[in-house]
């Protein structure tokens, strides 16, 4: 049996990525990370697409190498439809297209989100179906049961905010740059979670928000520093430390009422949140108190890339599920 190569490609935001895998195996995964975004504290959506632009042609050209497989070799050539920023979903998506239409292949649109659960397929040990997945990053915050490849529910997600904002904007008051999230998981290391309270939300069923957090910390820190000016410097430990306990528990929180309500014991996580000490920690606190198997994506799998795109993909092709070249991206989309 002739094996089935797949390329995929993502870029709907701020990572160009191509991945190569083979009868669902990763061969490779390049990422190019885009830097210019960072002194203007935020992704700049007209700068993203042009570094995609800049970027698809050696990032597919080096994930072709390193796997090891020369064009014509290719099956299927997918690429992550929705959601995104649109400019630059439309570079990655026109790429795939014009590719597809050159090689007379296949193409197969990839939704993003399903396939940051399906990110921890590529994993050894992989969670087995059913299992949990709370997807927590820059833009998203949801918790997906998983029955199988194909069928991904959604069974909670954020009203506001996605957790990885909730980082970065209270990393933002507190001074430090951006993204912030991976600096307040450094002072949060030596500072006390407990010293100081932020407001927790109550929101009904599995959904999240994060807005009164950031507010609650903005107010806390406009009355402190009136009182003295060098509050943050003086606290910054302990301030990220009880920051980002509460953003935990408020995942937490939901993440074991999910596994309650459902039953499912296998529980995985996914987005560049995961990468948290603090989260990672209180999984596997929560899976030796509550009996969960815990499963946690290697780091490049669970911020944008392309090799989740291909998995995804995968699965795709051997259910027959493929676009026609009319396919256009969109920046918001249901599953
Ligand atoms: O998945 P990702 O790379 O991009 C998308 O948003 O899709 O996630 C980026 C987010 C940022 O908000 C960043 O601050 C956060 O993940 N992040 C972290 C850590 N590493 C990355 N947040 C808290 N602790 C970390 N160690
Ligand atoms: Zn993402």
């Amino acid at each position: 049996k002739k094996n089935t190569a797949i390329l995929a490609i993502e870029s709907s935001c701020d990572e160009t990525s191509a991945a190569l895998c083979v009868d669902g195996a990763i061969l490779s995964n390049y990422i190019a990370n885009q830097t210019v975004h960072e002194k203007y504290g935020g992704v700049v959506p007209e700068l993203a697409s042009r570094a995609h632009m800049q970027n698809i042609v050696p990032v597919v050209d080096l994930a072709l190498k390193q796997a090891g497989i020369v064009m014509n070799e290719i099956d299927a050539i997918a690429f992550t439809q929705a959601p995104g920023l649109i400019g630059s979903l439309l570079v990655g998506a026109q790429f795939a297209k014009s590719l597809a239409l050159a090689l007379n292949k296949p193409l197969i649109a990839v939704h993003h989100m399903q396939a940051h659960v399906l990110a921890n397929l590529i994993g050894d040990p992989a969670p087995t179906f059913p299992f949990l997945c709370l997807t927590v990053s820059g833009g998203h915050t949801q918790i997906v049961l998983a029955k199988s490849p194909l069928e991904l529910e959604v069974i909670g997600e954020t009203i506001d905010d996605a957790a990885g904002e909730a980082f970065d904007k209270s990393a933002k008051l507190l001074g430090l740059p951006y993204p912030g999230g991976p600096l307040i998981d450094r002072y949060a290391k030596e500072g006390d979670p407990a010293r100081f309270g932020f407001a927790e939300p109550q929101i009904p069923e599995l959904n999240f928000s994060f807005s009164g957090l950031k507010t609650s910390v903005l107010y806390f820190l406009q009355a402190e520093t009136k009182k003295d000016p060098q509050f943050i410097e003086n606290n910054l430990k302990d301030l990220c430390a009880s920051i980002q306990a509460t953003i935990i528990r408020i995942l937490m929180k939901k993440l074991k009422k999910a596994a309650q309500q459902t039953g499912v014991k296998q529980v995985c996580i996914a987005g560049g949140v995961s990468a948290n000490s603090g989260l990672r920690s209180a999984l596997q606190e929560y899976g030796k108190k509550f009996g969960w198997q815990v499963f946690i994506p290697a780091f490049e799998y669970c911020t944008d890339n392309a090799a989740m795109i291909a998995i995804t993909a995968y699965h795709k092709y051997q259910a027959g599920l493929f676009s026609g070249l009319e396919v256009s991206p969109a920046a918001r989309a249901e599953w």
